[in-house]
């Protein structure tokens, strides 16, 4: 029915309607103020600048929102109205607008609205459901702001502890991802991705293909990746969201073996499009055709970036400013015979299909006062249990977690009474929210704590700060000696490190490890014989190696959101049992940033080297570690055959005893190892399989597993997908069985 009126719209369309339709601009372009880069600018629509982009250009899609705190959502209503209603007076066709926005873990950009764990805190739950809970509730929360379209989930692999977007990934696993991935796309879409539901919104799987995987670590930097391991690892989630329905994907602003990917034919048309069948709408990322010849240089014009980028298979551009430019080098293009139009309507017939899918031929705005769970407490529980699920437990000595609630703290760190921090980047804008600081809604760690055992017996002294004026890194001296001599005079030092807020190339970084002063404050405070308890709020594993020794507790929060300090607080106090699990390796060295998934010659620990007896590859902890204040027994596992032929199924078992004497929850998680593969060296262990269930104490559960023979497969280096006969072992825990494939 839609392909019809497609089919109709299309005929009565112009090249340059069409070429308006392939164009998306910022929202500061039709207005003054600011959009994404501050919480707290105004902004004011320009009627004719508006006018101008739809009338004269047709531009088809906006991006951003003025939609922040000095915005309330009836004026940003009032804006949005606006747009759609100048579309529909001005236009000769009045094909709505689609908006778009990085609503990445959240109403990101509202204030009121509901911030859940970033995804990489998201993944550590191993919480499917509860991902898909959180997109939903993101999905109504964004259609609240009468906008459909979110940029998420990120399906790339955090890889790489050095990039800057580490934290906006699921970790380092393609089965992980792929899992988390399609339950947010669920969530967002809903299961049948009927996004004409106006709780809905059209999900976008980014950034296609690679993007995380930079030599250097640095972002939109080269990448050189090999057919096997663009297939084995980075392409499976995009595979699994495709084949999960997401109407739309962005492209990954980076250089895949010398070819920007913008500009890749083969990875954009023919893998994407034609292999996996991908029917949806490619939009490029920010400013990205005009890259092509500014940054990148491999064309000699915008104009012939433009061509490059649309004949490889882009079909709308995130311009985001200069759009008459676009929009006239384009539709000369196709005048040439450079573009063909048969492109240009591909293109727009797959923008024509999400806008309809979306309903907003109908319904171009929906209206806030038609979603009256907006930031409802129902909400706020959701992201207050998923903070809860993701915080990880990585080292409990002498088990004095979790502590009494009748103590003397010391809470400390540059960490400990900031909301920006908890949250991170994409939070009311787009390094998130700066100064000053808003914790009137939320609790900061110091207020959860002080909340929970009295202010009376919480010390506050920060000892180190950061600074903001333009950079996101300075940090200072704030009090530090304070923070030492106060020891003495409390039971326990809560002491919350990690980083400032920061995205894209402003959270490049030089220094893997946590910062000097940062360091110090560590070693100083262990120094005073008081046990430390160190919180971990980071968005990706900064190296503690010099100092973790003397801590005698670590907790890992990630990046958990508006209520991370609640939930904490909680897990620290005992009212939660931990039970998040690491969704990467976190490294020991600097120069050891080896994942879990890696080859035999990659584990070496100290002293067992040949050459070098001070070389050391093992992690600081590993992938799946998170301790719980229970205990998990696991025992017989079985295979339902121990010997089979390709396409055969294999059921496994195994039985988890809770053996402690508090409820928790442990996720099972089932790893493969293929002995020897004759092509590839195979990895040492793959995750094939994980389940997450609570137990009462005394509780035995059978968890049951079915694994596919393709869980034995590789690529070759021609990327081939193939099963070998051979010896491989089926890993739960410390137990492990062997199974032969014999043909
Ligand atoms: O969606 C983002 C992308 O992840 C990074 N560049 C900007 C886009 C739009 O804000």
């Amino acid at each position: 029915q839609n392909q019809s009126k497609i089919d109709s719209i299309l005929s009565l369309m112009t090249l340059e309607e069409k070429v308006g339709q392939m164009t998306q601009v910022t929202l500061d372009v039709i207005g003054e103020g600011d959009d994404r880069f501050s919480s707290f600018e105004p902004f004011n629509l320009d009627k004719k600048l508006l006018t101008k982009a739809v009338k004269e250009y047709h531009v088809g899609s906006f991006l951003n929102t003025a939609n922040n705190r000095a915005l309330t959502r009836e004026k940003w209503y009032a804006i949005i109205s606006e747009i759609q209603n100048t579309v529909k007076t001005e236009t000769r066709l009045n094909i709505p607008v689609i908006y778009g926005v990085d609503e990445i873990h959240g109403a990101t950009y509202t204030a009121g609205a509901t911030m859940f764990p970033q995804q990489i805190g998201q993944a550590a739950s191993r919480n499917p459901e509860m991902v898909k809970r959180g997109a939903a509730i993101t999905a109504y929360e964004t259609r609240a702001s009468g906008i459909s379209w979110n940029f998420s989930p990120v399906l790339d692999l955090g890889l790489d502890p050095r990039f800057s977007r580490m934290w906006e990934s699921f970790g380092e696993d393609p089965y992980l991802a792929s899992v988390l991935g399609v339950a947010m796309i669920d969530g967002y879409e809903g299961e049948d991705n009927y996004i004409g539901h106006p709780e809905r919104v059209a999900s976008t799987m980014k950034h296609f293909l690679g993007y995380h995987a930079v030599t250097s670590g640095k972002d939109r930097t080269p990448s050189f990746i090999p057919q096997d391991v663009l297939r084995e690892y980075h392409l499976p989630p995009f595979k699994a969201a495709v084949e999960a329905g997401s109407h739309t994907i962005m492209v990954n602003s980076g250089i895949i073996n010398g070819v920007p990917v913008h500009a890749n034919y083969d990875l954009l048309t023919a893998l994407l499009k034609e292999e996996l069948g991908f029917e949806g709408l490619v939009v490029t990322d920010w400013a990205d055709i005009e890259n092509l010849h500014r940054r990148d240089r491999i064309a000699v014009s915008d104009k012939e970036a433009i061509k490059m980028a649309i004949n490889a298979g882009v079909d709308m551009s995130m311009v985001p400013y200069e759009y008459e430019r676009f929009f006239d080098n384009l539709v000369e293009l196709v005048k040439e015979g450079e573009v063909k139009e048969s492109r240009i309507d591909d293109a727009v017939r797959r923008i024509l299909k999400v806008k309809l899918a979306l309903n907003l031929f109908e319904t171009p705005v929906t209206y806030y006062k038609d979603y009256p769970k907006f930031g409802s407490k129902e909400h706020e529980q959701a992201a207050y249990e998923m903070a809860a699920e993701s915080i990880t437990l990585l080292k409990n000595e002498k088990n004095i977690l979790p502590l009494q609630k009748k103590v003397k703290v010391l809470v400390t760190g540059p960490n400990a009474n900031s909301m920006r921090t908890l949250n991170g980047a994409w939070t009311y804008s787009w390094q998130g929210e700066k100064t000053p600081e808003f914790s009137e809604q939320y609790n900061t760690v110091l207020e959860a704590v002080q909340n929970k055992i009295g202010k009376e017996n919480v010390k506050f002294v920060p000892g180190v700060k950061y600074i903001e004026e333009g950079k996101y890194y300075e940090e200072v001296k704030d009090k530090f000696d304070e923070a030492i001599a106060v020891a003495s005079e409390i039971d326990f030092i809560l002491l919350v490190l990690g980083e400032n807020t920061y995205t894209e190339k402003p959270g490049d970084l030089n220094d893997l490890y946590l910062s000097d002063l940062q360091t110090e404050l560590a070693q100083k405070l262990a120094a005073t014989g008081k046990p430390v308890i160190l919180v971990l709020n980071e968005g990706r594993p900064r190296i503690i190696s010099k100092f973790e020794k003397d801590m005698v507790a670590v907790v890992q929060t990630y990046l958990p959101g508006n209520y991370g300090g609640d939930a904490l607080t909680d897990v620290i106090f005992g009212d939660v049992n931990p039970s998040g699990k690491l969704p990467y390796n976190y490294p020991r060295f600097p120069n050891a940033l080896i994942p879990y998934i890696h080859k035999h010659s990659e584990e070496q620990k100290k002293s067992e080297g040949v050459y070098n007896y001070e070389a050391d590859y093992s992690p600081q902890y590993s992938f799946g570690d998170g301790l719980s204040y229970t205990t998990f027994e696991y025992s017989n596992l079985q295979l339902d055959k121990l010997t089979g032929k390709n396409g055969d199924k294999i059921k496994v078992k195994v039985n988890v005893t809770n053996t402690g004497k508090l409820t928790g929850k442990e996720v099972i998680e089932l790893y493969t190892s293929d002995l020897y593969a004759s092509e590839i060296t195979p990895d040492v262990k793959r995750l094939r399989k994980f389940e997450k269930i609570s137990l009462e104490p005394g509780e035995i559960y059978t968890v049951e597993f079915e694994l596919n023979t393709n869980s034995f497969g590789y690529f070759s280096p021609r990327g081939e997908f193939k099963v070998e006969a051979g010896e491989f072992e089926i890993i739960i825990k410390d137990l492990k069985q062997t199974y032969v494939l014999t043909e």
